[in-house]
């Protein structure tokens, strides 16, 4: 055989190795995509004491990596089990409990050192563009999404499997060419190539993927439409639920009074803050700072929310009618979804911040559930409801109560009682 047709093999042999690599570079894209995740996984296991960037109940997480003595492997048996770590005798984690007033932080044994590299890819994103924003001269100063550096992994792979593609095309065409050269040395007719784009392989593959893809694509993003979890917007006013409800304990029906007895929870009134804010009119708590980690001025936004109600603070009194506080609606269930605060808090005793997330350690509200209809059914399925010591169920389903007595059932969950009939939430 000819070296021309070794060479043509070699030829081969790369192109199936890039298209190997092609393959194998888009669950990376995943990997690394994924402080979107980490996100959500601090916020649903370490933010009602962790913030990345200052010091809470525990303290501020970012840049820790490279503090803590074996970097993120230690990390991953601290968040697993901190006791054991601090039993074994590591000085550093001695060290650190001792700091920390011997509170000791709960174990995480179900996240995967997956789970926590997203989690600390997140802080660590959080912390690089505050110091970006604070390096920069505050620039417009608006929201930005925390999602752009995930985007821009997005990019890269993409653009590196485009190239890798195009690599594996071309080295096709020139093993061709050789060929051809290699069979006309040696004298055998080939036929005039097919130009690709009229080759049908080609053609069959392309469409192929191209039809995956769509499909991939436009099933997600239609499952997602109005939805919209980790939902953040900016208010007009900094109010602070961690100030309020957190540090001074005020009750979330002080100012949701609907929660207990209506369908709507409701956003309380200017009138409702000012029973306060006549007499608090300045801001002296713990510093506050915007999820990008600007500082804001708790005093001036207290003057916001005057400037609304029409106050004035120096004569102490009402000057005009004021303006309604367009606050923005984060939590937004479809029209045809029937859903009632007061069955889940009054009659279903269902905490807040089971559906809502550690409200009271947030600065800004997020959304926390996802309000999709599985997060409903799934809830339907296994809570089980306060049957025996509510009124609200004493003279109804009485076969479940007697069932109960005989012992033939131990608990009566939502979806027994019909909580997954389609007319329930739909009508
Ligand atoms: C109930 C409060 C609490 C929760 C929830 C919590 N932590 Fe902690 N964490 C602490 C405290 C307090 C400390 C300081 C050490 C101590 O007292 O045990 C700490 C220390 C740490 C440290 C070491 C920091 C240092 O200075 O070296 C890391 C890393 C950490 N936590 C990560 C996490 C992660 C990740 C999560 C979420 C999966 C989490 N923590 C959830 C309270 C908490
Ligand atoms: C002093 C009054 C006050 C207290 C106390 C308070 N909130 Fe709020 N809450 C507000 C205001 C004002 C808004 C609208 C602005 C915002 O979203 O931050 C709001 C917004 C919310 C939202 C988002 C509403 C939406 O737009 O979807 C939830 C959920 C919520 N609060 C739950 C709670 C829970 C749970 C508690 C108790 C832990 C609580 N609140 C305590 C005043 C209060
Ligand atoms: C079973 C889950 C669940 C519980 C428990 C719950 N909420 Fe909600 N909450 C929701 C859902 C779902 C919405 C969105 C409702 C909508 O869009 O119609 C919502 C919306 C809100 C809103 C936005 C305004 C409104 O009424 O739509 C506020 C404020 C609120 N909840 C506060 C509270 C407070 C305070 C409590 C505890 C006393 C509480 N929620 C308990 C699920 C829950
Ligand atoms: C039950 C009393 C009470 C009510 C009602 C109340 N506040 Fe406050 N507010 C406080 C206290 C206490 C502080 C903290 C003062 C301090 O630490 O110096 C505070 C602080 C603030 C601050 C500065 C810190 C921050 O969160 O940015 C703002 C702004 C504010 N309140 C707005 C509001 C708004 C808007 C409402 C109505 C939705 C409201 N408050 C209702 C008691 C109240
Ligand atoms: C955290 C658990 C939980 C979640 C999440 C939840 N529910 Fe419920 N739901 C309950 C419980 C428990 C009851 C029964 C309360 C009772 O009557 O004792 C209930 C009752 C109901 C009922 C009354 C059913 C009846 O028996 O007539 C409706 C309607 C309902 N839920 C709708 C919804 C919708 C819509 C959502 C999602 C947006 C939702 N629920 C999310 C736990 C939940
Ligand atoms: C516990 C409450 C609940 C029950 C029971 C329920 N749904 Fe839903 N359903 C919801 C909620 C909440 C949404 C809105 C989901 C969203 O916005 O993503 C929804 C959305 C839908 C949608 C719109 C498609 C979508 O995902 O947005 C359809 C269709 C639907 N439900 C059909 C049904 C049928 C059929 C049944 C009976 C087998 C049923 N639902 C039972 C709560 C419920």
């Amino acid at each position: 055989m000819s070296d021309l047709s070794y060479f043509g093999r070699t030829v081969k042999y790369l192109v199936i190795c890039s298209l190997t690599a092609c393959m194998f570079s888009l669950p990376f894209q995943h990997a690394f995509a994924d402080a979107q995740r980490g996100k959500q996984l601090f916020q649903q296991n370490c933010a009602q004491c962790h913030n990345p960037l200052r010091d809470a109940t525990g303290p501020a997480l970012y840049g820790k990596e490279n503090e803590v003595p074996g970097g993120r492997k230690w990390i991953y048996n601290w968040v697993h089990n901190s006791a054991a770590v601090i039993a074994s005798g590591d000085k550093y984690a001695v060290n650190l409990f001792n700091q920390w007033n011997h509170v000791q932080m709960p174990p995480f044994p179900q996240l995967s050192t997956q789970d926590i590299d997203d989690i600390l890819d997140y802080v660590k994103q959080v912390g690089d563009e505050a110091k970006q924003a604070a390096a920069a001269p505050a620039a417009g100063g608006q929201q930005t999404t925390t999602a752009a550096p995930a985007s821009n992994n997005n990019l890269l792979y993409g653009i590196i499997t485009l190239v890798l593609a195009i690599v594996a095309l071309i080295l096709l065409q020139v093993n061709r060419s050789l060929n051809r050269m290699a069979n006309e040395k040696e004298g055998i007719e080939t036929p005039e190539p097919v130009p690709f784009y009229r080759n049908k392989t080609y053609i069959a593959i392309v469409s192929v993927v191209l039809f995956l893809m769509a499909g991939y694509f436009l099933t997600n993003a239609a499952v997602n439409i109005g939805r919209q979890q980790n939902y953040e917007p900016t208010q007009p006013i900094f109010y602070s639920h961690r100030v309020h409800a957190g540090i001074n304990q005020i009750n979330c029906l002080y100012c949701h009074a609907g929660a207990e007895k209506s369908r709507h929870a409701m956003i309380p009134s200017q009138n409702i803050c000012m029973n306060c804010h006549m007499a608090i009119n300045s801001y002296s708590g713990p510093q506050l700072y915007t999820p990008e980690g600007k500082p804001v001025d708790g005093t001036a936004e207290i003057q916001k929310l005057y400037y609304y109600a029409g106050w004035d603070p120096k004569q102490r009194k009402y000057v005009n009618a004021g303006h309604p506080i367009q606050w923005v609606k984060i939590h937004n269930l479809p029209d045809f979804v029937y859903f009632s605060h007061e069955q889940h808090v009054a009659v279903g005793k269902i905490q807040c911040q089971i559906c809502h997330g550690p409200i009271q350690n947030m600065d800004v509200v997020y959304q926390y559930s996802d309000l999709s209809m599985g997060w409903c059914v799934n809830c339907h399925r296994t809570t089980k409801v306060h049957f025996t010591d509510n009124a609200y169920y004493s003279n109804i389903f009485m076969k479940y109560h007697e069932e109960l007595k005989e012992g033939k059932i131990d608990s009566v969950t939502e979806a027994m009682l019909g909580g997954t009939d389609c007319q329930r939430c739909h009508y």
